[in-house]
């Protein structure tokens, strides 16, 4: 390929892909400073200006014309605003990558540029696949990767390499077939106001709140699944963790605040959204700080939830025909919550709920069904 007469430029109404030019070293080697831009490329750092001038006058040309990768330079409102590339294609399937200026990010910029190269890679480079790969926590990457239709995402631990340093990894693909669309949900999490109370996104400033109520004596003997201690790591692994369960669609994790003071009264999830069996079924989970149990928190925040998880998926909830909750038979208060809220005890599971102690409690099922739902 001759460099640049024999680029292909892709277009679609906003966005604009074509080859570098010298004017664009500048805008280029601007970008670069980001510590976004740092943080999540193998870009040089310190990022020098003759680092620029190296890749778009003497790399990106000499890659075109071996044919080992394609870099396009975005275009987008007249302006230099990225670079996208293709390489790595070996036996039909190869990688992508990109970066977008600070100034033009948030406005689907990425997401129109990766459509356009895939498609590019599919029909006119006769790629089978395309894989795009990040660090583990760029989320802003993955959220286009999920727009723009890469699906079956793992993690591969270690599994990245940025300037000598292994890093865990995202991997996900796309396939000639696929439809460039997302594949399931990514959640997000609504802020619900109610009587005293506010459900509202976990926060790093919550951590403290909840490891205190993890660690409590009364959440440690129900919830025997949680780390003993329950240390502020735990609790800082658990909020970040609430992303995943969002962007995997497997849940909404919500954290119950004080209306007033904003502090963290308890935890409120509706997760099991993929069940492998019933896709419109998700189970109900709580847990409460110990201050601000025994005045009805829990199942005003639970009536919040569940109104939230029967609003249809066209008014932004989690469209669910059947919710289900578990309490170990010992468990009175989370009985409590269950039955206020509507809930019908359905059987219970013999010897299936493990406690601290090492004794299997029975196990209370529940459930509520849209039909016979009254807010
Ligand atoms: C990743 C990057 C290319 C995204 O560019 P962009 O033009 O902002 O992308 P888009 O606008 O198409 O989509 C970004 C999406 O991520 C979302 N997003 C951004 N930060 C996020 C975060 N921390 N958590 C969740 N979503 C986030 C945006 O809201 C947007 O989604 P929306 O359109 O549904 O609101 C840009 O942030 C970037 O250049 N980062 C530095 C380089 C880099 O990380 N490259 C990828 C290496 S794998």
């Amino acid at each position: 390929m001759r460099f640049p007469d024999d680029v292909p430029v892709l277009t679609d109404s906003l966005v604009t892909l074509r080859a570098h030019t010298a004017a664009d070293i500048d805008p280029a080697y601007e970008t670069c400073q980001d510590p976004e831009m740092q943080r999540w490329t193998t870009i040089p750092v310190p990022y020098l200006h003759e680092h620029a001038v190296d890749y778009l006058t003497r790399q990106i040309p000499a890659r075109w014309q071996d044919g080992s990768s394609f870099a396009w330079a975005i275009e987008y409102d007249g302006r230099y605003a990225g670079t996208v590339d293709l390489r790595d294609s070996e036996g039909g399937v190869g990688e992508i990558g990109f970066a977008v200026s600070p100034w033009a990010r948030g406005h689907g910029v990425m997401t129109r540029a990766v459509k356009l190269v895939v498609r590019h890679a599919f029909d006119d480079l006769g790629w089978r696949r395309v894989t795009w790969r990040a660090y583990v926590g760029n989320w802003a990457s993955r959220r286009v990767a999920w727009k723009a239709g890469f699906r079956s995402l793992v993690t591969l631990p270690d599994g990245g390499l940025q300037r000598g340093v292994r890093r865990d990894e995202w991997v996900a693909s796309v396939a000639r077939d696929d439809e460039l669309e997302p594949q399931g949900n990514w959640w997000t999490v609504p802020v619900i106001e109610g009587k005293g109370i506010r459900l509202r996104a976990l926060a790093a400033k919550d951590a403290e709140r909840v490891m205190a109520a993890c660690n409590d004596a009364r959440t440690q003997h129900w919830l025997a699944g949680l780390p003993s201690p329950y240390g502020l790591e735990d609790a800082e692994a658990f909020i970040d963790g609430r992303l995943e369960l969002l962007a995997s669609g497997e849940g909404v994790s919500w954290a119950i605040a004080d209306a007033e003071t904003d502090e963290l009264l308890g935890n409120i999830s509706v997760f099991d959204l993929n069940n492998r069996i019933d896709k419109t079924m998700a189970e109900v989970g709580y847990w409460a700080h110990p201050d601000a149990r025994g005045r009805g928190v829990m199942a005003a925040a639970a009536g919040l939830a569940i109104r939230h998880a029967f609003t249809p998926l066209d008014d932004a909830g989690l469209g669910r025909r059947r919710l289900v909750l578990y309490a170990a038979a010992g468990n009175t208060a989370s009985a409590r919550v269950a039955e206020v809220n509507g809930f019908t005890r359905t059987g219970l599971d013999r010897a299936a709920a493990p406690l601290r102690d090492g004794v299997y409690d029975d196990l209370v099922c529940f459930d509520l069904l849209a039909t016979e739902y009254t807010p």
